[in-house]
């Protein structure tokens, strides 16, 4: 048995942005997606409990990691299992967690010793062929985690926070949200290009509150990048009731992360107003979960196939 895994991402600024070549900073969370493989005599995945055909179309990231990995090496049959600790379309990289513990579990059992760069960029090529347009946030951070910065792809100082998560429990679709800002793009490009801007200059001054552990300052930049996502229609009335709650509680902060849409809002909280801001989230109708930063990128968990 193989069992690796790998973390989900929260967007702390510049979600949307990131995808026109602007500056974003995302940090891995201690939430994570698991894939377990046992031997098998063909390849299938396990769902409700059943061992199925890999399916491209409803498996689309196991399937593109499967047919990446068969590219360079003879894969045995083998049965994959995923394991989640992230809700799927909510803006927390559920499906490149997937497709990173995916990719880290299949070389191992094939010995193909990738590095973490190739891991990451053939997530990120499989993330593209699924969704059309991928920005390599959420690849690179499940693969490497900590706190990271794009579109240099490079570690800044590690953020260290508890976060507490609101889901609004409304699946939102990342591909049909980017085309929805392509499309305002398209018809205000010089007003949407000066947001694309604004929304660089608040991940860069972030970069800087982060050096400095200033976390008023980083919560009011979210703050001012949420009124942003606010602005080019990504958020929505159940995603800002959630944020509104959290900062009427007490957060430094609060904004969507990811696509938005629906999905999930973060807020920046105090060790002392967790419980108040995680109480108000579940009033006003969220699924609330605090969560951590973390270092800890793609691991393996349990390998008895090719010990190290
Ligand atoms: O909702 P998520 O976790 O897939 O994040 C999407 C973030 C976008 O910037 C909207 C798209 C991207 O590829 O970076």
């Amino acid at each position: 048995m193989i069992t690796c895994s790998a973390p989900g991402k929260i967007f702390l600024f510049g979600e949307h942005s990131v995808v026109y070549g602007k500056a974003a900073i995302a940090c891995a969370i201690d939430k994570r997606v698991s894939a377990t493989l046992v031997p098998c005599s063909s390849v299938k995945i396990k769902i409700a409990g059943q061992y199925k055909p890999v399916n491209p179309k409803k498996n689309p990231y196991v399937a593109g990691a499967i047919y990446e990995m068969n590219k360079i090496a003879e894969l045995p049959g083998f049965c994959i299992d995923i394991n989640s600790e992230l809700p799927s379309g909510a803006g927390l990289g559920s499906s490149s967690a997937v497709t990173v513990a995916t990719i880290k579990s299949l070389d191992v059992l094939a010995d193909t010793k990738l590095s973490l760069k190739e891991i990451a960029e053939m997530s990120h090529k499989i993330e593209t062929n699924v969704q059309g347009k991928a920005s390599p946030t959420d690849t690179f951070v499940s693969t490497f985690g900590g706190s990271v910065k794009i579109p240099e792809k490079v570690h800044i100082d590690f953020f260290d926070a508890k976060i507490v998560i609101g889901n609004t429990g409304k699946f939102a679709s990342t591909t049909n949200l980017v085309s929805d800002v392509y499309e305002l793009m398209s018809k205000h490009p010089d007003s949407v290009n000066c947001i694309m801007d604004a929304m660089d200059r608040v991940s860069r001054d972030g970069e800087i509150e982060i050096q400095k552990k200033d976390y008023k300052k980083i919560g009011e930049l979210m703050n001012i990048n949420q009124g942003l996502l606010n602005s080019i229609g990504v958020s929505t009335v159940q995603l800002e009731n959630l944020i509104w709650a959290a900062r009427n509680s007490g957060a430094y902060g609060a904004k969507l992360t990811g696509a938005g849409g629906g999905g999930c809002m973060i807020a920046l909280c105090d060790e002392n107003n967790i419980q108040k801001v995680v109480n108000a989230i579940k009033k006003a109708g969220g699924d609330p979960f605090v969560c951590n930063t973390t270092k800890e990128g793609v691991r393996v968990d349990k390998n008895n196939v090719n010990p190290e």
